[in-house]
């Protein structure tokens, strides 16, 4: 289980103004400030420099994910792994590392066409992080020092076994369950863990989605962080794809709202925390213990 955490996401966006106002107004994430040579905007959710790089675009949806490993000898050997068996990796450029505040990183596509940027050695921000909404915290670290990653992602993964297969073997998540979600024809969602308790780091849903995510987590400390931030997200009239609910495997108490260009950011707290030592993989076939009513756009109208 090299893979520590999925430490970043970029997102391509048509208006990187609103996905701004909506992080850091709606979300509560903090301005972190960053002058960019091709004008990306930077969010914080705590020490590391950003969380979401948010890159315009003429079109809105995932470009990559940020997978962060815990030593540059961990980070060439999954490296060696992929090319050994014909995958093609390329090196970032220094110029390229240092934007995205890492001592080095690679790219590599999984088997659905997702774009993977392969990471270590993350250089942090020592400036405090203020949420400029009051969210008390956002839960990304554990026994104070050891880094959980941003939240989740969901990639699409059409050829699921393939997907799942190659996030196993080669990048070093481990399979944490499995779910069936009712009245979906046997579609199956795995969830990935990486190398700290959160639940999971990286889920595979086993369709395309034209956004290359299905939705990406947040995860913030209390309640009341929950519910303010769906108060001022119904305020600024965001769309609401799930009602508040609680999931089974994760236990996140979690709503979904939709930024700006579409994708779906799952906003929660109370994830449970796993040591991996003793885990055994689940399946399910109820995603929540309640709540979580979808409402996809388009369909309520
Ligand atoms: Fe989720």
């Amino acid at each position: 289980m090299p893979v520590s955490a999925a430490g970043y996401l970029r997102i391509a966006s048509t208006d990187t103004s609103a996905w701004m106002d909506f992080g850091t107004k709606v979300l509560g994430l903090m301005d972190a400030q960053i002058e960019d040579g091709a004008g990306a905007r930077f969010l914080r959710m705590d020490d590391h420099p950003f969380r979401f790089m948010i890159e315009a675009n003429d079109t809105d949806g995932l470009i990559a994910t940020g997978l962060e490993y815990p030593s540059e000898a961990a980070w060439k050997n999954t490296l060696d792994g992929l090319t050994g068996e014909g995958h093609t990796v390329t090196m970032g450029s220094v110029e390229e590392a240092q934007r995205r505040c890492v001592s080095a990183f690679a790219t590599v596509q999984d088997p659905a066409d997702n774009t993977l940027e392969l990471y270590w050695g993350r250089k942090l921000d020592y400036v405090p992080m203020t949420s400029p909404t009051g969210v008390s915290a956002f839960v990304t670290t554990y026994q104070q020092a050891g880094d959980m990653g941003f939240g989740h992602c969901v990639l699409p993964a059409p050829d699921i076994e393939a997907s799942t297969d190659f996030y196993l073997r080669f990048i070093g998540t481990g399979l944490t369950d499995t779910l069936y979600p009712p009245g979906m024809g046997g579609l199956k969602i795995n969830f990935m863990h990486a190398n700290n308790p959160r639940q999971h780091s990286v889920a595979l849903f086993g369709g395309p989605h034209p956004l290359g995510v299905v939705h990406i987590m947040v995860e913030a400390q209390t309640l009341d962080d929950v519910g303010a931030t769906l108060d001022r997200a119904k305020k600024s009239g965001s769309h609401f794809l799930a009602t508040l609910g609680r999931h089974v495997n994760d236990n996140m108490c979690s709503a979904y709202i939709l930024a700006p260009g579409g994708i779906a950011v799952e906003y929660g707290y109370d994830g449970v925390l796993i040591d991996w030592e003793n885990y055994v993989p689940t399946v399910s076939v109820e995603g929540d213990l309640w709540g979580h009513e979808y409402n996809f756009p388009g369909m309520d109208e």
